[in-house]
C-alpha cells in the first residue's frame, strides 16, 4: 500500500520560543527564578550582561569541580576545570548523558506525574546526544559519514558562493543586525543545504529550534512543553519529507536520504530517526549562528587582532579556533553520575547531577595563557573544548569550521571591516551562549 505524505505545515510569521517566554514574563514577572548560591551559576542573568567571568575564575581558583546544594534546578556538582572535564567525559559508562537519567541540560526531564498533568501528547524523540553506548555508537555513525573531509569538499563550494551572494548584499553606511541578516541567514541555509530542506521555507528551520529561549523560568515546566509543540511540528514536516525521499528511485545525497538508506535504519524506529533529525537541526543552529556573532564581536573588541587577520590571512583556521574559545557557544552539557565515584579528590554519588561548563573550561589559565584575550595565533587554541569531548564530541564540527573558515575568508577577499556600530543584546539562558542582535556598520581596510 502507498504511503501518503502528510501535509507539510506552512511557513508562518509567528512569535519564536523567545518572544513568547519574553510575553510570557512580562505577564508574571513573579516566576523569574530565584538563584542563592554565589556560585549558581546557572542563573542566566549573568550570560545576558557578560558577567560570567569573575565568577568562574574565583570557583576555578577554588578548585575543578564543587557542589552546589542548591538551584532552581535541583543540586548539582558545576565543574569549571579543562582537565576535569575532559576527565567527566572520557568516562562515560560512569557519568551518562542518557534521556532515562535526565539527559543533556541542566533542565530535568519531567516526572511522570508532570507528563501526566501536562495534558497534551509527549511521546519522546529519542537522539543519539542523550543515549549512551551501545545505541549511541550506532546511530552517529548514520550520520558520521556526512562529515567527512570528502563530504565537506562538496559542500565548501555552495557554501562559499552564497556566504559571497549575501555578503555582497550588505547595505554599506548603514546600521544593521548581523545576527538577523548574516548569522542566521548563512546558518539556515547551511542547514537547508545538508537536509535538501525546500528552500523557500528554510526559515522554519530557525522558527523550530529557537531554543536560546529564557531559562530564567519558575516552572520549567513551561519552557518543556513549548519546546515540545515546535518538536512536534518539525517532526510532522520531516516526515512528510522522509515519505518523500523514500519514494525517490535514486537517492540523494543530501543527509536524510543517507539516513533513510542506510544499513542502521533497519533497527532505527521512526521516532529515533525523527528525533536525530532533530538533533542534527538544533544542534547545528544556534551553535553556529553565535560562532558567526562572536566573529564580529571578537575583532571588534580586539583591534589588534582584526589588524593582524587582514594583513595575514593565512591566520584564519587557527583565527576559527581561537574564536570558538572564546565565544563557546553552548556553555554547559551534563552528565549524570551512575555509581559512587571520586573525581579530582570529590566523591560524587550514584544519581548526582554533573554539569561540564566549557565556557570556564576555555578560559582555564592551567591551560590557556592570558585565557580572556583573544589571540589568533595563540599556539593551543585547538585545545578549546567548545564542541565537548570524547564519544559525543560534536558530529558537525567540521561543518561548523568550514562555515567559519568561508565566512571570514569571504570578508578577507572584500576587505570589508565590521564594526560594532550599535545595540548588543546577549541571549538570557544558561545554555546557549550568544547573541541575540548585534547592530553593525561596514567599512573597508
Ligand atoms: C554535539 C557544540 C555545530 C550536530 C555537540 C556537543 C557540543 C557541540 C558541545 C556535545 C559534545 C559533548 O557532549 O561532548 C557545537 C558547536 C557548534 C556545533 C559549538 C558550532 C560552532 C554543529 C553542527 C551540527 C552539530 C553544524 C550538525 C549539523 C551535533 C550533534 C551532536 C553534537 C548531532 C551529538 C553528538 C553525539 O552525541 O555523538 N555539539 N556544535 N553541531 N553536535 Fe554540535
Amino acid at each position: 500500500m502507498a504511503t501518503i505524505a502528510p501535509e507539510r505545515p506552512v511557513c508562518r510569521s509567528e512569535p519564536s520560543a523567545h518572544e513568547a517566554l519574553k510575553k510570557h514574563f512580562a505577564e508574571h514577572p513573579e516566576q523569574r527564578l530565584v538563584h542563592t548560591h554565589k556560585w549558581d551559576v546557572s542563573r542566566s542573568d549573568i550570560y545576558a550582561d557578560n558577567t560570567w567571568h569573575p565568577i568562574f575564575r574565583e570557583m576555578r581558583e577554588a578548585g575543578p569541580l564543587h557542589y552546589i546544594p542548591e538551584s532552581p534546578f535541583g543540586p548539582y556538582w558545576a565543574v569549571v576545570g579543562h582537565k576535569a572535564i575532559q576527565h567527566i567525559e572520557a568516562l562515560p559508562e560512569t557519568f551518562s548523558s542518557s534521556w532515562e537519567y535526565g539527559g543533556i541540560t541542566i533542565l530535568n526531564r519531567l516526572s511522570e506525574e508532570e507528563i501526566a498533568s501536562s495534558g497534551f501528547d509527549r511521546r519522546e524523540l529519542p537522539m543519539f546526544i542523550a543515549m549512551d553506548r551501545p545505541q549511541h555508537t550506532g546511530q552517529r555513525r548514520t550520520v558520521a559519514p556526512k562529515f567527512t573531509p570528502s563530504g565537506m569538499a562538496v559542500m565548501e563550494g555552495e557554501i562559499r558562493q552564497r556566504t559571497g551572494e549575501l555578503l555582497d548584499s550588505l547595505p554599506r553606511g548603514k546600521v544593521f543586525d548581523w545576527v538577523d541578516t548574516v548569522s542566521i541567514e548563512l546558518t539556515t541555509g547551511m542547514l537547508a543545504l545538508l537536509f535538501g530542506f525546500p528552500w523557500e521555507d528554510r526559515r522554519l528551520l530557525t522558527f523550530w529550534s529557537d531554543w536560546s529561549g529564557d531559562t530564567e523560568l519558575a516552572t520549567v515546566r513551561e519552557l518543556d512543553e513549548m519546546r515540545w509543540g515546535f518538536l512536534h511540528e518539525m517532526g510532522a514536516y520531516f516526515q512528510s519529507l522522509w515519505v518523500e525521499r523514500t519514494h525517490d528511485k535514486e537517492p540523494g545525497d543530501d543527509l536524510i536520504s543517507m539516513m533513510l538508506h542506510s544499513e542502521a535504519m533497519n533497527q532505527m524506529r521512526p521516532e529515533e530517526f525523527m528525533g536525530n533529525l532533530v538533533l542534527l537541526i538544533v544542534g547545528g543552529n544556534d551553535t553556529t549562528r553565535n560562532s558567526m556573532s562572536g566573529i564580529i564581536y571578537q575583532l571588534d573588541k580586539n583591534p589588534d587582532q582584526r589588524k593582524l587577520f587582514e594583513q595575514k590571512p593565512e591566520l584564519i583556521p587557527n583565527a576559527v579556533q581561537e574564536i570558538l574559545r572564546m565565544q563557546t557557544p553552548l556553555a554547559h552539557m551534563r552528565r549524570t553520575c551512575t555509581e559512587d565515584t571520586e573525581v579530582f579528590g570529590q566523591q560524587i554519588k550514584q544519581g548526582d547531577k554533573v554539569v561540564l561548563w566549557y565556557l570556564s573550561a576555555n578560559r582555564d589559565e592551567e591551560v590557556f595563557e592570558n585565557p580572556d584575550k583573544l589571540d589568533i595565533t595563540r599556539e593551543n587554541a585547538r585545545r578549546h573544548i567548545a564542541f565537548g569531548y570524547g564519544i559525543h564530541r560534536c558530529v558537525g564540527a567540521r561543518l561548523a569550521e568550514l562555515q567559519l573558515r568561508v565566512l571570514l575568508e569571504e570578508l578577507h577577499k572584500r576587505r570589508m571591516r565590521v564594526h560594532v556600530a550599535g545595540d548588543i543584546e546577549r541571549v538570557r539562558a544558561n545554555f546557549v551562549h550568544g547573541f541575540r542582535k548585534l547592530e553593525v556598520e561596514i567599512t573597508e581596510f
